[in-house]
């Protein structure tokens, strides 16, 4: 594990990490366990994924924590999530204050419950300086919805003429999406052996390496993530040039 962390080169690091955490009820069901079983243990992996980013330095995780999706769960399991996060906010804000992390969030909160939002707004209030690490937790997000309610807002600017048509661009639609504070995505993993992106931040991963692993969440520790960002950095990035106009601009 030293080795593999010594083996990260510093200054090729992924500023903004994308995590879509898949894999718990079928963790658990492996083990005979309920989902929520799962779901708990991959909240030990949400730990250590985060710590392990501190470690090394990355600036920006966002995890992929709740869909709009998943509203259409069973009651039972939707309601075990939040409490879940809830109990987790709880639990981790002293180690989020510890290490400088801040807590940000992504999504149509006003749909959780109410202790939810007073939670998440309680977390962020308190870690909004912080800035060695923005944690990012998707939560009732959904990237169409994003772009819908970014064009919603946009229109309604050029009807009350604050905006002119020829002014839209590329900018000004990321400033106006939930990620308005995040940089690009540069580097988006996905666990549990399925390799769809399933409406987790469309605009924003335009340029990002994916990265699809077999391992389930439960089971991605910090050893998958170091695995992980070092073959990110076996990828050539040429966002669109050639690889001799991507060797000059190293040289
Ligand atoms: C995907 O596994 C996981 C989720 C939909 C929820 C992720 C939530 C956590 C890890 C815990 C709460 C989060 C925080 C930030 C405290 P799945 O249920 O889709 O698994 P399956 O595909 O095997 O059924």
């Amino acid at each position: 594990m030293k080795d593999l962390k010594a083996n990260i080169l510093k200054s090729a690091l992924p500023n903004h990490i994308a995590i879509i955490m898949d894999g718990n009820g079928r963790w658990a069901k492996s083990k005979g366990k309920p989902r929520i079983f799962g779901h708990k243990n991959g909240v030990t992996s949400v730990k250590e994924i985060i710590e392990g980013c501190a470690e090394i330095g990355v600036n920006y995780l966002t995890l992929y924590a709740f869909s709009t999706e998943n509203w259409n769960r069973p009651k039972l399991e939707v309601k075990t999530l939040m409490a879940l996060l809830v109990s987790s906010l709880k639990k981790e804000l002293k180690t989020l204050q510890e290490n400088n992390i801040k807590l940000n969030t992504i999504g149509t909160l006003y749909n959780l419950p109410e202790k939810a939002q007073k939670e998440l707004a309680d977390v962020i209030e308190k870690t909004k300086n912080n800035n060695r690490l923005t944690l990012t937790l998707a939560l009732s997000y959904g990237s169409r919805e994003e772009i819908v309610n970014v064009i919603k807002k946009l229109s309604k600017k050029v009807v009350n003429k604050q905006l002119d048509i020829k002014e839209i661009n590329e900018k000004i639609i990321n400033n106006h999406l939930y990620t308005f504070s995040l940089p690009d995505v540069d580097f988006m993993i996905r666990t549990s052996g399925e390799k769809r992106i399933s409406n987790f931040l469309l605009w924003q991963i335009a340029y990002a390496e994916l990265y699809f692993t077999n391992t389930l969440w439960p089971d991605f520790r910090k050893e998958n993530l170091f695995n992980a960002i070092l073959e990110y950095q076996n990828r050539e990035r040429r966002f669109g040039k050639t690889s001799e106009q991507i060797e000059k601009l190293n040289e």
